[in-house]
């Protein structure tokens, strides 16, 4: 079964928004690990616009599962992550103005600054995993530069409006996952997935964690975040293949 990454971004973008010290991302970060999440996942910005940097050195500290930082190429950010350790660095493509991160990192445009980076993080044994849309020619360049993972967008699953969408979609991300198996890669997926429409994307063979971060926050507004994250475990072994 696919293990679940709770992103916690989002509690801290509801701090943000008054600029205190609550709701505190690292407490969400405890609630889902006894909620049962396997991984908790959290992007350090370059912008600071919700994460920063004391969640992320308090989050190194109390995580006791998997750490996940998302995370721009930037040099900056990279001496920050090989400082930090969390078990796993996922890059992604950072934009100033976007709402969240949107598609996946160009990988082959970009494999000469991601190779430093790469490199840089390996030598602190870091788990290397690339956030790419689901294309042959992104997965093999991913393998061929020495990530260890990628994490295929899931986007235009979660986007998708008619059911005819849905399928291409759905079958665009079978077949990357085993392309990416088939590099010897480890598979991950994220963006978009909720409680409605995850179902048929952790019944895919081959994808070892998915990370998940809008919809549960939201659910926990309501239930709780040890709630909301037990609940979306429960899914995710119901689903899988
Ligand atoms: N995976 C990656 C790499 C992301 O950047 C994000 C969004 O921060 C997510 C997963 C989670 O996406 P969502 O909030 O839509 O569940």
């Amino acid at each position: 079964m696919a293990q679940l990454g709770v992103n916690i971004d989002h509690v801290a973008t509801v701090r943000q928004a008054r600029r205190t010290d609550e709701p505190d991302p690292v407490w969400a970060a405890v609630e889902a690990q006894l909620g049962g999440a396997a991984c908790i996942t959290f992007h350090l910005r370059e912008d600071r616009r919700h994460v920063n940097d004391r969640d992320a050195a308090a989050l190194k500290e109390i995580v006791n599962v998997k750490l996940n930082m998302e995370m721009s190429i930037d040099s900056r950010i990279v001496a920050i992550a090989a400082r930090l350790r969390p078990t796993q660095c996922t890059l992604v493509p950072e934009h100033r103005a976007e709402l969240t991160t949107e598609g996946g990192l160009d990988v082959v445009r970009l494999a000469r600054r991601i190779r430093p980076a790469i490199r840089r993080l390996r030598d602190r044994g870091i788990v290397c995993s690339a956030f790419i849309e689901p294309i042959r020619e992104q997965i093999e360049a991913s393998a061929a530069i020495g990530f260890h993972a990628v994490e295929l967008w899931t986007g235009s699953y979660a986007h998708a409006r008619t059911p005819r969408q849905l399928a291409a979609a759905l079958n665009t991300l079978r077949e990357s996952v085993d392309i990416g198996r088939g590099c010897r890669l480890e598979v991950h997926g994220g963006h978009g997935l909720t409680y409605r429409n995850t179902g048929p994307v952790a019944a895919i063979p081959g994808f070892s964690e998915f990370n998940i971060g809008h919809s549960i926050v939201s659910r926990a507004v309501f239930v709780g975040m040890r709630e909301a994250t037990r609940q979306m475990v429960e899914l995710l072994r119901l689903h899988a293949p």
